[in-house]
């Protein structure tokens, strides 16, 4: 539990709060490298601040905020140049510095170019990794970018998924260190919207949360496992601040601003191997829908069962009115790192997880009970007999409507015919 003003102080994510100001310590995936091919430039939305991304026509790539600075209309339907983004009300035209490099009817006008030279809009970092696009708008100098090493994992599809969430990113941040949730919101009430009585999926019997580096680790048993199972021996990572790694993919959960957040996820999948050697030319994107035609929310795959937790939760769920319990113990950890953050923030220090050293940022290796069947892959008909991977080589179970462009290139890379693509049993 959490007083009101505790619980503003974790969720508030504008310029100068307490948590922005920690969460602008780190680069954020803010869009794809895949969408920017597609359309040059993209309306981003990040911790408050409303930005313009971009793609020049040499291809590099900006961040600048979103509303020109002559009368302020808005950049993400402005043009792009081969040195920036143009604004298409009146053609100013703006570098990736934020400079005004043209003002074409003021240049007319005073053509030595000094009403230009006081006009400058914010500008900030942005990198690609991953077929991600990650912003950076906190304080100089930028941390590293995580170079998280299964960016590098080879002979695989990737695909990234966006969702819009309405509600705040802290609370979803809380399920990447829920482990009794596994249990109840992805088997038991799948099986109850299959209209399944039973029998319900085996139960969690003990749980350990432990710090490292970049996060937390959480351990779990089930009945039907034992300390030799992957799930506690290496078990699952929430990694700091907004991430969370399952050992096959990644989530992030992106502040939009204090009651929205951006789902990111990054799902590989090993193709079998008679499809070797095999290279992605790009890593395709799309977002998922999240409510039905009846406005409903939908709850036939993972994310969005999920999701539908976290937007039950309220906007910014009150937590002076929840109850912890044993469960919930890297529930506390986290918010106990949080606040830890915030004073280190405070203290002119980096909060958890920030990389400062370009030596120790190559290819880290985060704990996975995958990687040994993503680093060696498998044969078609061994494929068929693992029952996990099985089902994630012929469906896509972790966000819904995935498009048919998107299921067309799986397939045709991974040789085989996608199935059904609604919930099934886990
Ligand atoms: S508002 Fe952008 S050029 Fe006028
Ligand atoms: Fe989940």
């Amino acid at each position: 539990m959490l007083s009101p003003e505790k619980n503003a102080e974790l969720t508030r994510v504008g310029p100068g709060t307490p948590m922005g100001e920690v969460l602008r310590h780190y680069w954020h995936p803010v869009a794809a490298v895949d969408e920017l091919e597609r359309s040059p430039t993209k309306a981003v939305r990040l911790m408050g601040e409303d930005l313009v991304l971009f793609r020049d026509l040499q291809g590099r790539y900006g961040l600048l905020e979103r509303h020109c600075a002559h009368r302020r209309a808005d950049l993400s339907y402005g043009m792009v140049e081969s040195e920036g983004v143009r604004c298409s009300y009146h053609g100013w035209y703006f570098g990736h510095d934020g400079r005004c490099l043209a003002a074409p009817y003021e240049d007319v006008v005073s053509p030595d170019g000094r009403f230009r030279e006081r006009i400058r809009l914010r500008s900030y970092k942005v990198k690609a990794l991953g077929g991600l696009l990650w912003a950076y708008i906190g304080p100089e100098p930028a941390p590293e970018l995580p170079d998280w090493e299964p960016f590098y994992w080879k002979n695989g599809f990737v695909q990234i998924v966006f969702s819009e969430v309405p509600c705040n990113w802290l609370q979803a941040q809380e399920n990447s260190i829920d482990p009794v949730h596994f249990e109840w919101t992805h088997a038991n009430w799948t099986l109850r919207q299959r209209n399944k009585p039973g029998p319900y999926a085996p139960t969690h019997l003990k749980l350990a949360f432990e710090p490292f580096e970049y996060g937390f680790i959480y351990k779990r048993i089930t009945e039907d496992t034992d300390e030799n199972n992957p799930l506690w021996t290496i078990g699952r990572v929430c990694l700091w601040p907004n991430g969370f790694f399952l050992g096959d993919h990644f989530e992030w959960r992106v502040p939009i601003d204090d009651e929205n957040m951006l789902s990111v996820g990054w799902f590989f999948i090993r193709l079998p191997k008679e499809r070797e050697p095999f290279e992605q030319k790009t890593i395709p994107s799309w977002y998922s829908p999240i409510r039905d035609e009846h406005g409903r929310w939908i709850t036939t795959h993972i994310i969005n069962q999920d999701i539908v937790a976290w937007v039950g939760q309220g906007r910014i769920t009150d937590r002076s009115r929840e109850n912890l319990g044993a469960s919930d113990q890297g529930i506390a950890m986290l918010r106990r790192q949080l606040f830890e953050d915030i004073d280190a923030v405070r203290a002119g220090r980096d909060p958890k997880g920030v990389i400062r050293d370009p030596a120790a940022n190559h290819r880290i290796v985060l704990p996975s009970d995958h990687r040994w069947f993503f680093l060696d892959g498998l044969p078609l008909a061994e494929y068929e007999k693992e029952p996990k991977w099985h089902r994630l080589l012929y469906h896509f179970l972790f966000h819904a409507g995935q498009p048919d462009w998107v299921k067309r290139q799986y397939e045709e890379a991974a040789g085989i015919r996608l199935r059904d693509q609604n919930i099934i049993e886990l």
